[in-house]
């Protein structure tokens, strides 16, 4: 085992056997030696900096029926809320004032209220309200020209998982009608437009192998995408994989740490999720190789509408609340949460 990990250390990269052997193979004192060289690699690069993105969720509307997701089309039994204009720039200048120089906008798939139009006019006065600061964008599949129009309105960045780099295991997560070749297109559209990219999986998903994630990892290694949100999959009650086990702690922190000595400068968040299956969560995902967090800039009323999973942490803490609680966690382990737009050190 530590010959492969010197390998994916020299290389930055196994083939599909050795992250199978990887993968399956491992024990505790491997997660150990794979997380010490990933903090070392990451320190190498970004020092003990934390990365913030202020995340704004602008609507849980969607069109689409993904299985695993509480916001899903199907569900009846959550209030739809979506924000108006002037609300999403309150909150990204609320975040500018708090030290966010990276404003996420999320939300369902929604092209009829968010048309081009609309959502171009949030980015530019997001753009000139908050000097220097990055727009990122995790609004879903959107076509090739919606993509242009936002990144020449200003945003520069977009994060979409591919979710699961395996099409049939694609097809067991989502419903007749979306593909991971669309969804694979995407990303290559937002890349050739110029956006940085973040792609990424849930861990532990239902029906996932240890095959799909090594799928993954392969497509993380030739793809090299900016960011990679990697996350444990947790089920929601009100979908069809309500009665599923939750992705472990163990996995997820495990694959950061592959993950980052695959591509070094890679920008890794310790995500909600992680958050949510473990109260040391985030901070193991930086010891792990992790060093972005996306503290939530949502107003309060509408936080627990976007319920993509069950117990979602700090739905109900102010975002002031929630910078200053995740500096301190940070702190806590020698990290240091900085105020810098996060841009990739290639
Ligand atoms: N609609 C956009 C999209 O499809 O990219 C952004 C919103 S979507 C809710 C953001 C991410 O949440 C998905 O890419 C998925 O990986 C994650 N997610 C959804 N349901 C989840 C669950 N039950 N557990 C963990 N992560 C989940
Ligand atoms: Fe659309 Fe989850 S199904 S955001």
């Amino acid at each position: 085992m530590q010959e492969l990990v010197d390998e994916l250390e020299a290389q930055h990269g196994l083939s599909r056997e050795g992250y199978i052997e990887l993968i399956d193979g491992r024990t505790p004192e491997v997660a150990a030696l794979l997380a010490q060289r990933a903090d070392a690699v990451r320190r190498s690069i970004y020092g003990n900096a934390v990365f913030t993105r202020g995340l704004i969720e602008i609507s849980n509307i969607c069109k689409n029926d993904c299985l695993y997701c509480g916001i899903r089309r199907s569900n009846r039994n959550i209030t739809r809320y979506r924000l108006d204009p002037n609300t999403i720039v309150a909150c990204a200048r609320e975040g500018y004032e708090y030290g966010y120089r990276t404003i996420v906008l999320q939300g369902g798939e929604n092209t009829t209220y968010y048309t081009d139009e609309v959502l171009c006019d949030v980015v530019r006065r997001i753009v000139d309200a908050c000097p220097d600061t990055a727009v990122t964008l995790s609004m879903g599949e959107r076509g090739r020209e919606s993509f242009q129009k936002l990144f020449d309105a200003g945003a520069t960045r977009y994060l979409l998982r591919h979710e699961t780099a395996d099409a049939s295991h694609y097809r067991q997560l989502h419903p007749k009608g979306m593909t991971l070749a669309s969804r694979m297109q995407c990303l290559r559209d937002l890349r050739e437009i110029g956006y940085m990219v973040g792609a990424g999986m849930m861990v532990g998903s239902p029906f996932q192998t240890t095959a799909h994630l090594a799928a993954d990892l392969s497509f993380i290694q030739e793809f090299k995408p900016d960011m990679c949100g990697l996350g444990p999959f947790i089920p929601h009650h009100d979908t069809p994989f309500a009665n599923e086990p939750a992705g472990t702690l163990e996995l997820t922190l495990y694959l950061l740490s592959i993950v980052r000595l695959i591509h070094p400068p890679i920008l890794l968040p310790a995500t909600t999720a992680l958050g949510t299956i473990d109260p040391m969560g985030r901070e193991k995902g930086m010891q792990a190789g992790a060093n972005v967090v996306m503290p939530n800039l949502s107003p309060v009323d509408v936080r627990k509408d976007y319920a993509l999973y069950d117990n979602k942490i700090c739905t109900g803490d102010e975002s002031a609340v929630c910078r200053g609680c995740l500096a301190r966690r940070m702190a806590s382990v020698g990290y240091e949460v900085v105020v810098d737009r996060g841009d990739i050190r290639l």
